[in-house]
């Protein structure tokens, strides 16, 4: 029996014993671990603590916290308060705790679910030994402009790609009990469409049809639902007139209603309050009202509902049964998170030490998070013996910091390696070089075989509130590349950041060019891993990398319009219509043949088999993408779509036969209410390394 089937006596006899004041108590979300009110706390008025001090905690530093000082405040809340209910303790432990893995973008570019799963399940384990019960996390928004700073947080800008690595976060904080040291409860946000805010600055207002709502933004969250998240969070967002914390057509109508989710909603930091704002409450009581109505359980950090809920149910304005379903939801939650049965955490069971096991866990997704976009003449992987010049801003071992990518609250420094360091211990290069300046870097670039140049934006330049107007490289460096690139000597590129970014003047500098999305705690080594060659550039773009900016917002799944190319064209004068690189591409070290497609569709789905051969000389991973297209339907679809995708292992010189399905229902599409059509008729299907190449075949659907 589940903590919270066990409790379900003991919750019905709280809320029977609770009043008002202590009901709204359990709904309000109090910031902070440095100043939180120990007075409020006893009086009942606390239900949960988010333990961070500002509203920007992906950016701002945050206190660590111990099990010791929550205790102390767990401790106020059981023997203090009137009914003594234990608090619940939330952080954001976005992409890991301790061992820090690369940022969700980059876990993304892995296309390996169960490596993120990995990573949630040791973050879960690390983040609950200091004593926390709730992450924030996944952010499942989908982002097709690379402006936002918080595409950085999200999976990409795939629907297919985004539900599944949904799941692998979802199972990996949660799988193992959120009641066990080793889950925590995961929260899926920001529920919904945030990643439509206007010209990617972020809070903006976005604009949403209904069936981009259904078909693009909300299936990551469906997938998140499906998978049992226990809780999820109202975006800042508007879109229609309505901000997503007061619209209970999604919150209540959606999640609730439609998909049977049972779970808690919590707003964003101060969203309620925020409603007097969007302009939709007059005051903090109407803004309450408005949220709990539409469904949101808990009030972060805004103050409203503690403040104005008693009064609003006396004067009859929020149902009792409103006020008590979202308190039921809370303690259930808390009941299942164990704290009815234990709601202390052991003193010393937090880490002192990351463990190998943890560190080899974020090395390979690291590895396969970065993306080879360029290699002329097989200048990657550097070959033994040689002399390396390493230059660049981000190559200086005193930014290391950089490389955790935005909310990293708990990662230390001083457990990373730098790319300088894990360089210097490889036994590969003869000599390696540095120079901090870039008069320096370019008197070395003279002398050495060859350079790599680290450069790319610092972590605090994407993640939240960190929109940016530019998708060049920070200023100085594009300038940097180029010099050297004129030297002569073989230059490499490695470009770490938070967004995708419009990268065709490194490209012409530099013979090779690496991507890394900021990759996390075990940069250093995992970069230095591909550049030597002991590992693959695993990854592949969860996002199109557009030329320039002006082709923003640009992605691969978009319509065909009336005039496609090569017909009439919509296009540009004054650039390609096509991205610099589209979505899911990515290079090996090898050489990968697709051959002998062959589609079945029986009434369960498709059925698609590929023959995938190395005709390289080394070992290599690719990544199987199979994508369709709906040729006529009763509303236009996308011309291609991702909907299955397998990493599979292919030794040098052998071949696999891989299988791809793809359930019936992922064939059709949504209506503007939600409501499935599988409507028969012929699909084209592509099964390739990326979203622009891959044989091709056709069949036809009859549901
Ligand atoms: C962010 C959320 C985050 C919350 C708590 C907000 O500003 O939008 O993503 O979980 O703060 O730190």
């Amino acid at each position: 029996m589940s903590p919270h089937d066990r409790h379900a006596d003991r919750i019905e006899e709280l809320l029977s014993q609770m009043t008002l004041e202590e009901k709204a108590g359990q709904l309000n979300q109090e910031p902070s671990t440095v100043d939180v009110p120990i007075d409020m706390v006893e009086k009942g008025l606390v239900g949960s603590l988010i333990c961070a001090n500002s509203a920007y905690a992906g950016t701002d530093r945050q206190a660590r916290v111990r099990a010791a000082a929550l205790n102390e405040l767990q401790r106020v809340a059981v023997e203090r308060s009137r009914l003594g209910i234990p608090l619940l303790f939330a952080r954001d432990v976005i992409h890991g705790h301790r061992t820090v893995g690369p940022i969700p973008l980059g876990q993304a570019a892995s296309f390996w679910p169960e490596g993120v799963r990995r990573l949630a399940q040791i973050a879960a384990r690390e983040a609950r030994a200091d004593g926390i019960h709730w992450t924030f996390t996944p952010m499942l928004d989908i982002a097709r402009d690379p402006r936002w700073g918080r595409i950085a947080e999200g999976f990409g800008e795939d629907p297919h790609l985004a539900s599944v690595m949904a799941e692998a976060v979802v199972r990996g904080f949660q799988e193992s009990g959120l009641h066990t040291m080793s889950g925590m409860a995961a929260c899926a946000k920001h529920y919904v469409g945030y990643g439509t805010a206007e010209g990617g600055r972020d809070y903006n207002t976005g604009e949403i049809t209904p069936t981009t709502l259904e078909n693009v933004y909300l299936p990551p969250f469906r997938a998140a639902a499906k998978a049992g998240v226990a809780t999820v969070m109202a975006a800042f967002i508007e879109f229609d007139g309505k901000p997503a914390t007061a619209n209970g057509e999604i919150l209540n109508g959606i999640l609730r209603r439609r998909w049977g989710w049972d779970g808690v909603i919590v707003s964003d930091w101060n969203a309620v309050a925020e409603l007097v704002h969007h302009g939709v409450a007059e005051d903090l009581a109407h803004a309450a009202r408005l949220a709990i109505l539409a469904g949101v359980d808990i009030d972060m950090a805004g103050g409203a509902y503690w403040r104005h809920l008693p009064e609003l149910v006396r004067a009859g304005k929020v149902p009792q049964e409103v006020l008590d379903e979202a308190v039921r939801r809370v303690l259930r939650l808390k009941a299942a998170c164990g704290l009815f049965d234990d709601p202390y955490t052991p003193e010393d069971a937090a880490l002192v030490e990351i463990p190998d096991e943890h560190r080899t866990a974020a090395r390979e997704l690291a590895r396969r998070a970065i993306v080879l976009l360029q290699n002329k003449g097989g200048l990657l992987p550097l070959r033994p013996g040689t002399r390396i010049g390493l230059v660049g801003p981000l190559a200086n071992p005193a930014v290391r910091e950089t490389f955790f990518g935005t909310w990293t609250l708990d990662g230390e420094e001083q457990d990373m390696t730098d790319i300088l360091s894990a360089l210097r211990s490889h036994p590969g290069p003869k000599e390696v070089w540095h120079a901090l300046l870039p008069d320096e870097a370019v008197a070395q670039a003279r002398l050495c075989d060859v350079v790599v140049a680290v450069v790319g934006e610092w972590r605090h330049r994407s993640g939240e509130d960190n929109s940016t107007t530019t998708l060049d490289l920070p200023p100085g460096q594009t300038e940097l590349l180029q010099y050297l690139g004129k030297i002569g000597t073989p230059l490499v590129a490695v470009v770490a950041a938070g967004r995708s970014l419009a990268l065709e003047p490194v490209l012409e500098a530099a013979d090779a060019v690496l991507f890394a999305f900021h990759p996390g705690l075990e940069s250093g080594p995992a970069i230095v891993d591909v550049l030597m060659g002991d590992a693959e550039p695993g990854g592949r773009l969860p996002v199109t990398f557009p030329r320039c900016l002006g082709q923003v917002p640009i992605y691969y799944n978009h319509k065909n319009t009336g005039r496609p190319v090569p017909n009439f064209r919509y296009r540009y004068v004054d650039r390609p219509d096509s991205p610099q690189f589209p979505f899911g591409f990515g290079l090996t070290y090898t050489a990968f043949e697709f051959r002998d497609l062959s589609v079945q569709w029986d009434p369960d789905g498709l059925r698609a088999s590929v023959t995938v051969a190395n005709t390289g000389g080394r070992d290599g991973e690719e990544v199987v993408q199979l994508y369709v297209r709906d040729d006529v339907a009763s509303i236009s679809r996308p011309v291609k779509e991702l909907k299955a995708f397998r990493r599979v292992a292919v030794p040098a010189g052998g071949e696999v036969r891989v299988e791809l399905t793809v359930p019936r229902n992922d064939l059709g599409f949504l209506d503007g209410e939600g409501r499935l059509h599988l409507e028969p008729g012929t699909f084209t299907v592509w099964v390739g390394p990326n979203s622009a190449e891959g044989l091709e075949a056709r069949f036809r659907f009859e549901p």
